[in-house]
């Protein structure tokens, strides 16, 4: 069986490791892949991951059984619905069931809808009711922009005059091109990502994680991808991660069945948790970055099995996703001036001696004259395994530590919480 992944990131890195462990034994494609993605899989650099026509000329050509897509472009751009079109399988949500994620106005309203615990919230269609809606909310409170903006697209805006400023980033000076803004409640509490499977019917949850969306240590400075998360998360064991499905997975899969969008693949929520419980902050179409870092290591079921059930109707009735007892913590290696910018071409020493404590998946890395250097914002994830967080959070630090490259940024206290909860 042929197997194409889409995407060049951690993510993808921990889902072609995942998927290398099948009992089908597939062969492995990676579009674009990068260079550490090269020693697990066939790499295909001049496939875009967001370029849905490319993509669909690849999985033809190189007949492939299964298409597997990580970012959320290719998916809003309708890269499943052309796949499948085009006679190739493919795992993920339809462009109409993407839309979860693509549009946060689409998400707020089906959460209306159904009755899913969210911030509450009102769009604002254009500059002129933004400005003048400012001035009868009350803050702290939250702009959202309406589509997808590359974890770029939320301002925490602390006064009315932040919320001003915030509003001009929107609509002009970022140049979101947008026409529609989210002004939410801000909620207090600890954030949550909870990921499940999902064939339409059916939700599968995967094990709940935790990740730092903050570049600095004490979640300060601005926002980034993500620099480190952990996995399970002390206090969401399967009774509560039971609960929280049932209140926010089970009621949308099924509004999204009644509206003729049935969504396949992985629904993943954003929650904050909070003194009156979960609420959502954010629905997304795909697996999480790099929150899989941390719980694919950890799954024992056959990923492309669940991946193949996902696809079909109902295929995940009576299905479980299976998880060991060790707990797992991955830091973000990021290049200097992330999340700004980033530095591109610096050497990367002591992956060799990284591997063998911990599990390293690239993400921002290129090959140089048979060397690996820097080729983004994210570099490297390091992922540590350990029975309790401590020894899986030391293994990971000790691992990352043997990594050495120009201005190498890092946090120092990803799942320290975790720690502090489950003594040792
Ligand atoms: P989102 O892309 O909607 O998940 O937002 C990115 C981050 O912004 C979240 O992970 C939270 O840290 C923060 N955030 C978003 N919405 C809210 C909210 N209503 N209240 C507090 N923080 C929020
Ligand atoms: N970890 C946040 C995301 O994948 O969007």
């Amino acid at each position: 069986m042929k197997v194409l992944v889409v995407g060049g990131g951690g993510r993808e890195h921990a889902i072609v490791r995942a998927l290398g462990c099948s009992a089908h034994s597939p062969e492995l494609l990676c579009a674009p892949g990068n260079a550490g993605i090269a020693a697990d899989a066939e790499c295909l650099p001049e496939v875009g991951a967001g370029d849905v026509e490319a993509i669909v000329a690849a999985a033809r050509e190189h007949g492939i059984d299964l298409v597997a897509i990580g970012p959320e472009a290719a998916l809003v751009a309708g890269a499943v619905d052309a796949l499948e079109e085009a006679g190739v399988p493919a795992f993920g949500p339809s462009a109409a069931a993407a839309e979860l994620e693509g549009s946060k106005a689409f998400a707020k309203e089906l959460m209306r809808e159904v009755g899913v615990p969210t911030a509450s919230h009102v769009l604002l269609r254009g500059r002129e009711e933004a400005i003048e809606h400012l001035s009868c909310a009350s803050y702290p409170a939250v702009l959202k922009a309406d589509g997808l903006a590359a974890g770029k697209g939320v301002i925490v805006c602390a006064t009315e005059a932040e919320a001003c400023d915030a509003v001009d980033v929107f609509f002009t000076e970022r140049r979101f091109g947008e026409t529609t803004v989210v002004l939410e409640e801000f909620l207090e509490g600890e954030e949550l990502s909870l990921l499940a499977l999902c064939d339409g019917e059916n939700v599968v949850p995967l094990a709940p994680a935790q990740d730092y969306k903050r570049i600095f240590d004490g979640d300060r400075g601005p926002n980034t991808g993500g620099m480190g998360s952990y996995s399970p998360v002390p206090g969401f064991g399967p009774a509560e991660v039971e609960e929280i499905v049932d209140a926010v997975h089970r009621p949308v899969v099924a509004a999204m069945a009644r509206r003729g969008r049935p969504f396949h693949g992985v629904l993943y929520a954003g929650l904050m948790i909070g003194p009156a419980g979960p609420k959502v902050l954010e629905f997304n179409a795909r697996f999480g970055d790099p929150e899989t870092q941390a719980v694919l290591p950890r799954l024992r079921s056959d990923l492309l099995d669940l991946c193949l059930a996902a696809r079909e109707p109902g295929g995940l009735a009576g299905v479980e996703a299976e998880f060991g007892e060790d707990w797992a913590v991955t830091l973000v290696l990021a290049s200097a001036g992330y999340p700004q910018s980033s530095s591109k071409g610096d050497a990367i020493h002591g992956l060799r001696e990284a591997a063998e404590l911990a599990e390293v998946t690239h993400a921002g890395t290129a090959e140089r004259d048979g060397e690996i250097v820097t080729a983004g914002g994210r570099v490297l994830n390091v992922t540590g395994l350990g029975p309790r967080p401590a020894e899986a959070r030391d293994r990971a630090y000790d691992a990352a530590g043997r990594i050495r490259f120009d201005g190498m940024q890092i946090r120092s206290d990803i799942a320290a919480r975790a720690v502090e909860r489950v003594p040792s």
